[in-house]
């Protein structure tokens, strides 16, 4: 059995795949740049990764680095936002927050070009095809509004919801735990479990937030309710209302993202979890089912650049994902009987008898 080595080589212009921080290997080349939380920039792209990038970017957060290889060539992934553009959101969005708590002018003009951004981008895209667009290791309460935000938004155009109260449904999404921020973050963010009392101060934050717009009139009533009833549940169970089901569309929606974001996400205590894993929670709680399928139609499993193993023992790289099943995109094969070999593609559209049997972070090694 030979050896995999995989050259790390300057390949055509956006090839690239997603490889673990865990798993890179020294040498790699960076495929995109790496910014920090400020915009800053980390490790150019094109740059070699070295041993002592690691553990520096596992401290802020970077979870997954695209690097450009041999296996890598020609695939392409397709991004919602480039890090540029989420950090611009991110600033844009923190602008925004501080306004509101300061209790100063809002200017709603911007509110819409933020909510547009979102919207737009939307359009422009076939499904979810992002996970690292969700941003799955940031405590910002910003960044998680974002995040849902961008969900919110697929679900809207999977249920089939016009423009005008897409619109609506993302811009309450953006702000949806605005009173988050008024809460103390050593409460929010308390690594350990968190006592009855301090609980019930967490429990406000949607009454926080709603005082916190309530009064401005551009802001979309359907935008306020979110705000205030993104912890309902179906039957009655969640707060500050115990409004059951009868609450719009829309709120269940951002309810159901909210969830899902969180579970998703790293925690101080814990790693994010998978998407089966999320959706296997999902389903038991008391959120609108309907909406929680529409998310999961959503979300891209096994998008381009992942490596993935078949059920036939074959392991490749994700080429291509098709919106009407997700769970079959086009994979060009890099190991198959025991070798790495490059080649052949296996489309799961038309070869229906394979399918994915599981996500690979890593390309497996084998002695010479
Ligand atoms: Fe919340």
């Amino acid at each position: 059995v030979k050896a995999i080595k995989v050259k790390a080589i300057r390949g055509e212009k956006g090839s690239m795949r997603y490889v673990s921080i865990d798993k890179i290997k020294v040498g790699s080349i960076i495929a995109d740049d790496i910014l920090n939380e400020g915009g800053s920039l980390l490790l150019k792209k094109e740059s070699q990764f070295k041993e002592a990038y690691r553990k520096k970017l596992k401290e802020l957060g970077i979870t997954y680095v695209l690097i450009d290889d041999e296996i890598s060539k020609g695939i392409t992934p397709t991004r919602l936002l480039t890090p540029v553009q989420r950090q611009a959101l991110e600033e844009d969005i923190k602008n925004e927050f501080e306004t509101l708590i300061n209790r100063m002018e809002v200017d709603y003009t911007s509110m819409r070009a933020i909510t547009s951004v979102i919207t737009e981008k939307i359009k422009s895209v076939e499904a979810f095809y992002e996970m690292v667009d969700l941003k799955l290791n940031d405590q910002d309460t910003y960044a998680h509004c974002i995040s849902v935000a961008i969900m919110a938004g697929f679900a809207c155009r999977r249920l089939y919801l016009n423009e005008e109260i897409t619109e609506k449904v993302v811009m309450g999404a953006l702000f949806h735990d605005i009173g988050k921020t008024i809460i103390p973050k050593d409460i929010l963010n308390k690594p350990s479990q968190l006592t009855k009392e301090e609980f019930d101060i967490i429990k406000t934050h949607p009454e926080l937030g709603y005082e916190m717009i309530k009064e401005y009139n551009e802001f979309p009533p359907l935008s306020k309710v979110i705000v205030l009833c993104h912890h309902e549940r179906e039957d009655g169970s969640g707060y500050p209302l115990g409004k059951g089901a009868e609450v719009h569309l829309g709120v269940k929606i951002v309810a159901a993202c909210d969830v899902f974001h969180a579970l998703l996400s790293d925690r101080p205590y814990r790693q994010g979890l998978s998407i089966e894993e999320v959706i296997e929670i999902a389903r038991k709680e008391k959120l609108n089912q309907e909406v929680v399928s529409a998310i999961e139609a959503t979300l891209v499993k096994y998008p381009v650049g992942s490596i993935v193993e078949l059920s036939n023992g074959e392991i490749g790289i994700v080429k291509e994902n098709f919106y009407q099943d997700l769970e079959r995109p086009e994979v060009r094969i890099i190991f198959s009987n025991g070798k790495y070999k490059m080649g052949h593609r296996v489309n799961l559209q038309e070869e229906k008898e394979i399918y994915i049997a599981k996500n690979l972070d890593y390309i497996p090694e084998v002695d010479e």
